[in-house]
């Protein structure tokens, strides 16, 4: 099958389209036609290497597609049923088919959900629900703030604080250009990340850009305010949250992986999953997805790597 490989870590420049073997379903496992891939911030990460994996490595976190096979003690599900499914443990969703946990699969019939669209949910719409409701645990009428808020997984958090009852949902983006495209995902108000301190204080402050926007939030916590480290996109250096002030202060820190979490919880993860294709099927939860084909992997990777995009890029595996 063809499929998207990391022959070598680097820049965007070392994916390449390959034949593979096609992988089959172990215990526990459905194999799945490829549709479409989400592209991800995470992949370019497995790319550069920050993570040990062997390589040749197909990388792909989350997909859409048609179940192909189940493998054994597989319930609930049928072969050719139209699905969205998280592949982010083992990843290998740059292909024509990829194998995953039954556990991380929603069944999308009956629902009117493009394919295109299904594959933008797995990650990052999941992610933002689970940050908000089982990490920081928000609580009807709590303020959030929400970094990088016009990107894939920003342009969710802002929705799934309001679907979870927040009251003041503010974005920060990084350029004027992206104030009107997270306005436009339903945040009452958008400042620069420059102008964030002037923004108020907040009981829960959402962080995946690291660097001075990090270390900036926790001055923007107010008494017993949360704030969830989910990422590094700015690629700055760690920042070391001075653990005194969190006790003098009444403030809390927290993280989340969506990869740790599916691999140990992966009922709850696929239980978010399909309460999110739910949502996006319904309308209450927008997504904007642009999609370009697999061959162009890595100029998804580059406009990914460069902060300009804004909602989510999709590479189509299978011509519709
Ligand atoms: N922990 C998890 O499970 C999890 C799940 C999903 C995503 N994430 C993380 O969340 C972050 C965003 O992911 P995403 O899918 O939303 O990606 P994305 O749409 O590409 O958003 C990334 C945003 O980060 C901001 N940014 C700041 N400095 C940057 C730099 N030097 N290079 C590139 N972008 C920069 C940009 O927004 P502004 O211009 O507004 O600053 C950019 O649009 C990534 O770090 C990703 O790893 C983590």
């Amino acid at each position: 099958m063809k499929a998207i490989t990391i022959p070598r870590f680097g820049d965007a420049d070392v994916l390449r389209l390959d034949e593979v073997e096609i992988p089959e379903p172990g215990p526990g496992q459905v194999a799945i036609d490829v549709a479409y891939a989400g592209a991800n911030f995470a992949e370019i990460l497995y790319r550069q290497g920050l993570a040990d994996v062997p390589l040749p490595f197909v990388p792909g976190i989350e997909v859409s597609g048609r179940v192909r096979a189940l493998g054994p003690g597989v319930e609930g599900l049928r072969v050719g049923q139209p699905v969205a499914a998280l592949t982010i443990v083992d990843s290998g969703g740059y292909a024509e088919v990829v194998v995953t946990s039954a556990e991380l699969v929603a069944p999308l019939d009956g629902y009117a959900l493009e394919l295109g669209v299904a594959a933008a949910l797995p990650s990052n719409s999941t992610t933002a629900f689970l940050v908000l409701d089982r990490v920081a645990r928000i609580e009807p009428g709590e303020s959030v703030l929400v970094h990088a808020a016009a990107g894939g997984v920003g342009s969710q958090l802002g929705q799934a604080a309001r679907l979870l009852g927040a009251g003041r949902v503010v974005g920060a983006v990084g350029s004027p250009a992206k104030v009107e495209a997270a306005r436009a995902f339903g945040y009452d108000e958008v400042v620069l990340r420059e102008e964030a301190a002037e923004a108020g204080r907040f009981d829960v402050v959402v962080d995946m850009v690291g660097g001075a926007a990090r270390r900036g939030s926790l001055d923007l916590l107010a008494p017993m305010g949360r704030m969830v480290v989910m990422g590094n996109a700015s690629g700055a250096r760690d920042v070391g949250i001075p653990a005194n002030e969190l006790w003098l202060t009444n403030k809390t820190v927290s993280g989340f992986n969506l990869a740790a979490f599916s691999a140990a919880f992966p009922e709850t993860a696929g239980q978010a999953l399909r309460r999110v294709v739910a949502g996006a099927a319904s309308g209450e939860l927008r997504v904007r997805v642009e999609s370009l084909r697999l061959e162009q992997a890595a100029q998804a990777h580059r406009r990914i790597e460069s902060g300009r995009t804004t909602g989510k890029l999709v590479l189509e595996v299978e011509r519709h």
